[in-house]
């Protein structure tokens, strides 16, 4: 089936997913030609869920060795997110024609996706490789997609209609949608392959980011040593991945990512509970509905 998508391409529906055309095609390429490798590290969401901050937190607790002196030449000072850290479909497999050679990349190899389990490469799967899917609440999720969609239409001045496009999100009609399936299937491999997939909340992060950055490098094999966290490392890498100084730096005010979005239009407001200010009372109770039939069920709550 198809559906007309939000930033009006069409939608496939594909075992079970929403994916438009251009990406359907990337995901299908990356399914036949990503070899996994052991040590590699898959950073999982949904369209934004804090992809951006995952990725910043996690290249920068990687390589927190080779750049010690965080404040003055770290990457994230003057590269966007999304450059150090590619997505499997936008930025590796997009071309058809071309498949990039990833066995010159540096160890431990990171990439991002917003690919559904279910049509991962096996390889992923099969391998010892590490996965982290970090999920957010769905009413913000929508709310920032939504705002996110308005700002990156070609040529639209009109906003897009919200009801429209919160029946389509609560029919499971958006990018790698339903949202609830994509987060469902990442959940049920953290509880049955705890070492493999590790599951993250935006809204826990929020609360205790230092925590969850501990808990982030033990699970991939590299802990905060004692020293590093009287030293401090903790707490610079999380300041320097906090929405306030990432979305301050120049680069991060100028400047495009793949597929000509601005660096800029991945930061809006980074908090917790801004879906107030877009959703009507009727619309929050439909999708608490959904999501607490979809997820709660299992575990899942925000
Ligand atoms: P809002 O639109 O609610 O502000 P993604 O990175 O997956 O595209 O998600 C974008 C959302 O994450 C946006 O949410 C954006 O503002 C927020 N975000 C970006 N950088 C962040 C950071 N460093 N810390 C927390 N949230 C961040």
């Amino acid at each position: 089936p198809l559906e007309k998508g939000w930033i009006s391409t069409n939608f496939h529906q594909y075992q079970g997913f929403w994916i438009s055309t251009m990406f359907l095609q990337a995901t299908l390429s990356c399914q036949k030609h990503f070899q996994a490798l052991d040590t590699d590290i898959l950073l999982v969401t949904t369209p934004k869920s804090g992809t951006t901050w995952l990725k910043a937190l996690t290249f920068a607790l990687l390589n927190r060795n080779k750049y010690p002196n965080i404040h003055n030449n770290h990457p994230l000072l003057t590269t966007n997110p999304h450059v150090l850290v590619p997505f499997l479909e936008v930025d590796i497999y997009y071309d058809k024609d071309f498949v990039p050679d990833l066995k010159t990349l540096s160890l431990p190899r990171l990439f991002s996706t917003h690919i559904p389990y279910v049509l991962l490469p096996n390889s992923i799967k099969e391998s010892s490789c590490k996965v982290v899917y970090l999920c957010r609440d769905p009413k913000d999720t929508f709310a920032s997609l939504w705002h996110f969609s308005n700002k990156v239409r070609p040529q639209c001045s009109e906003p897009l209609p919200l009801e429209e496009s919160f029946e389509k999100f609560c029919r499971g009609v958006c990018l790698f949608g339903p949202f609830w399936e994509h987060v469902l299937e990442y959940w049920k491999e953290s509880l049955e392959k705890p070492e493999k997939v590790m599951f993250l909340k935006y809204e826990e992060m929020k609360v205790k980011p230092n925590f969850y950055l501990k808990k982030l490098a033990e699970f991939l094999g590299y802990p905060f040593s004692k020293e590093e966290e009287s030293e401090g490392v903790v707490d610079a890498i999380v300041n320097l991945c906090s929405f306030e100084k990432l979305s301050n730096l120049e680069v991060n005010k100028t400047g495009k990512v793949g597929f000509g979005v601005e660096n800029k239009d991945y930061f809006r407001r980074g908090q917790v509970g801004d879906w107030k200010n877009l959703l009507t009372v009727e619309m929050v109770e439909q999708l608490n509905t959904i999501v607490e039939e979809k997820l709660g069920k299992h575990g899942l709550n925000f």
